[in-house]
């Protein structure tokens, strides 16, 4: 096998955050050096302890995960327990977490990472408000140009948004923190609702993760199973949007997704606009492109691809 790929997933988790790790965790390409956790569906003392949960379910005790920002950088937090629950991973019970929580806070896990490692080898998955990613290159400037890539979930531009008509939710909730990242001059791969509202779960699909019949996969139906609701009440469709997973399925199998090279820049000024993201799409200006835009994937391959790997696990 070619080298693994090394990662750090920074998550809010969230039912589809939670599909994220454990389909990282399920694939051997990938090294995961830490989970770092963000204020974002629901507070942070909520986020970390779901983490420790799903490392937990998947058997990844020895994970290290760290605790981040407990706020945006400049505006009060903004939650989504109408879509994911009170306690931000409704559906299965899970019990206390027994992997423990790192004393260090996740920004300087990231900077000390990052500085650690060989120049590029890591890649950041940012599947939560860009916060903690934010304070990082802040604080530590100089590792813009060691991070190997930012593969992220957020932000939408032809199907809107889902928290405002104009802003997507992780961009929302801490809009600076994604123009911060955005002006960084790392890669970026984004993946917008234009991808992930494409990667509908579907009553089949879910039926066909619970069919594996292992802890893992009927936790992750019986997560799947709350989340749904909340989408197929709003839009009436056939399951719910698995956003967070098409970071972690686009470093398995890029091929399965398409997207362009364009210029995104984040409205942070405007009430009414606030955490839009602006791209570029049709390259009508000259401003210089600073993301991978992704747009479409093949939806049976990617429920393949997860279905496959959860099958891996506990
Ligand atoms: C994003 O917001 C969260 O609710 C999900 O976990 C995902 O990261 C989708 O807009
Ligand atoms: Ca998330």
């Amino acid at each position: 096998m070619a080298s693994r790929q090394k990662l750090i997933i920074d998550t809010d988790p969230g039912q589809d955050d939670a599909v994220a790790m454990l389909l990282a965790f399920a694939s051997p390409e990938l090294d995961i050096l830490g989970i770092t956790t963000v204020a974002g569906n629901v507070p942070l003392a909520l986020t970390q302890e779901n983490a420790r949960k799903i490392c937990d379910l998947a058997g990844c005790v020895d994970m290290p995960v760290f605790a981040g920002a407990d706020e945006p950088l400049a505006r009060r937090l903004v939650t989504a327990e109408h879509v994911h629950g009170s306690t931000g991973l409704d559906g299965p019970v899970l019990p206390p977490p027994t992997t423990p929580l790192q004393e260090a806070h996740a920004v300087d896990f990231l900077i000390d990472t990052i500085r650690s490692e060989d120049n590029g080898s890591v890649t950041i998955a940012p599947i939560g408000p860009l916060t903690n990613i934010a304070m990082a290159l802040r604080k530590a400037p100089d590792i813009a140009e060691r991070i190997g890539q930012i593969v992220m979930m957020g932000g939408g531009y032809f199907e809107g948004g889902n928290i405002t008509p104009a802003a997507e939710f992780n961009i929302y909730v801490d809009p600076q923190a994604a123009a911060e990242v955005f002006a960084a001059g790392v890669p970026i791969t984004m993946m917008p609702l234009d991808v992930t509202h494409k990667a509908m779960t579907t009553a089949a699909r879910t039926a066909a993760i619970r069919a594996i019949g292992s802890k893992t996969a009927i936790a992750v139906a019986d997560m799947l199973e709350f989340y749904e609701r909340f989408d197929e009440e709003k839009y009436g469709s056939d399951g719910g949007p698995l956003h967070d997973p098409c970071t972690i399925a686009w470093m398995l199998e890029p091929e399965i997704f398409s997207g362009r090279h364009c210029n995104v820049e984040i409205e942070t000024g405007s009430d009414l606009t606030m955490g839009m993201t602006v791209v570029d799409w049709w390259q009508v200006t000259d401003r210089p492109h600073n993301a991978f835009v992704v747009g479409d994937l093949d939806a049976d391959a990617f429920f393949r691809l997860i279905t496959d790997r959860l099958a891996r696990l506990p």
